[in-house]
């Protein structure tokens, strides 16, 4: 049997700022999931990371199913009801189209799927970010899926030893899919010089070159473009199958150690490192650090099993001590240099009207 796993999320309203959802909206978007999955979706699970709500659901309809997408959609719709209802701050946030036209792609949430045919045991890890782009992935899974000193597999596993295929994206396209499919290790230095500018490419999806088997999704969605103004950050999702012919759960997670600094932050504007935090964590310091949360699951037959918590253990809070002595200190230096993003990342307009201004009383010297 094909078993396909999607993954959806959207901000669609928080407590006390961008923080996190409240109970009543999560309990909305379960309560509205329990109620019209029969026949549609195996199984799911609702959680959320700051103020982003994800539903991880499993199924045998395929990737971009409408009946699946439009059940997601009608959920987040519900909880952003409870979210008006309540007064929770950006109610309805990230749902920027009123009508639903056959899938979610375009319409606000973000989306990593993908369709395998189980192995007779499948691990995956389920990532959910918050307070930064999709390009927060490149570096991590640069490093994971063609590093030796981050993946052992790589020199240790023969199962690895072709390497893997990855499938970027130009998100600066905004007219169709722009993609581009390089294979590593033969390839490397061509991904690493498209991965060094997460703003603009971004890793869709790794595939490997020993089975052919897709190892990783990852949303690409890149809010701005849809609505042509800030609407917040993309907080994007991912979803990574792990052991056997792909790298180790620990190989996922190593590179994440590193805190690496990324584009988000406080209003979506600012460089800061991105802290792996444990599951259901909230949004707090300069509304950051930025953060990314790990599920890890065995699915068979459809049914997931209760996630582990990836970033729950003790190594994870040195890690945690380390980032926010980086957060902290690029933190010192304000809007200076490479603190803030700069002019074309920036998700606040308000500059440029400043800027226009003051031009207008630049004098050139003779
Ligand atoms: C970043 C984010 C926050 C807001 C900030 C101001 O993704 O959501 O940092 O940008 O709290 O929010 P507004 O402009 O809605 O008052
Ligand atoms: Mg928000
Ligand atoms: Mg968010």
């Amino acid at each position: 049997m094909k078993t396909t796993i999607t993954a959806i999320k959207a901000d669609v309203g928080s407590i006390g700022g961008h923080i996190k959802p409240s109970e009543r909206l999560l309990d909305a978007v379960t309560n509205y999931l329990e109620e019209h999955r029969r026949g549609l979706i195996i199984d799911y699970k609702v959680s959320f990371t700051g103020d982003d709500i994800a539903i991880l659901c499993t199924h045998e309809r395929g990737v971009n199913d409408e009946k699946v997408h439009k059940l997601a959609w009608e959920a987040f719709w519900e909880g952003a009801e409870v979210a008006k209802k309540q007064g929770l701050y950006g109610a309805g946030q990230d749902l920027l189209k009123d009508a639903f036209s056959g899938n979610v792609k375009g319409l606000g949430p973000a989306v990593a799927e993908m369709e395998f045919e189980e192995r007779p045991n499948e691990p995956f890890l389920f990532f959910a970010a918050d307070k930064t782009d999709p390009g927060a992935y490149n570096l991590p899974l640069y490093l994971g899926f063609c590093d030796p000193m981050f993946n052992s597999g790589l020199i240790l596993s023969p199962g690895m030893f072709k390497g893997f295929k990855f499938t970027i994206m130009d998100v600066n396209y905004v007219e169709a899919d722009r993609v581009i499919e390089l294979n590593a290790p033969e390839e490397l230095y061509d991904i690493a010089a498209l991965l060094r500018d997460p703003e603009r490419f971004v890793v869709e999806s790794i595939h490997s070159r020993t089975t052919g088997e897709q190892a990783v999704a990852v949303s690409t969605t890149r809010l701005h473009n849809i609505a042509g103004k800030y609407t917040g950050k993309d907080d994007p999702i991912m979803i990574v199958r792990v052991q056997g012919a792909f790298p180790a759960t620990g190989e996922i997670l190593a590179p994440f150690s590193i805190g690496h600094f990324v584009a988000g932050f406080m209003r979506g504007s600012h460089t800061g490192p991105l802290m792996p935090v444990k599951r259901n964590s909230t949004i707090s310091y300069f509304d950051g650090p930025p953060v990314v949360s790990c599920a890890a699951y065995c699915v068979h037959e459809g049914h997931l099993t209760e996630s582990a918590d990836a970033f729950d253990h003790p190594f994870w809070d040195y890690v945690r001590q380390e980032v926010s002595r980086k957060a902290l200190e690029i933190r010192r230096q304000g809007f200076f240099g490479n603190a803030m993003l700069p002019f074309s990342e920036l998700e606040y307009g308000g500059i440029v009207e400043k800027l226009s201004k003051l031009d207008s009383r630049f004098v050139v010297r003779s």
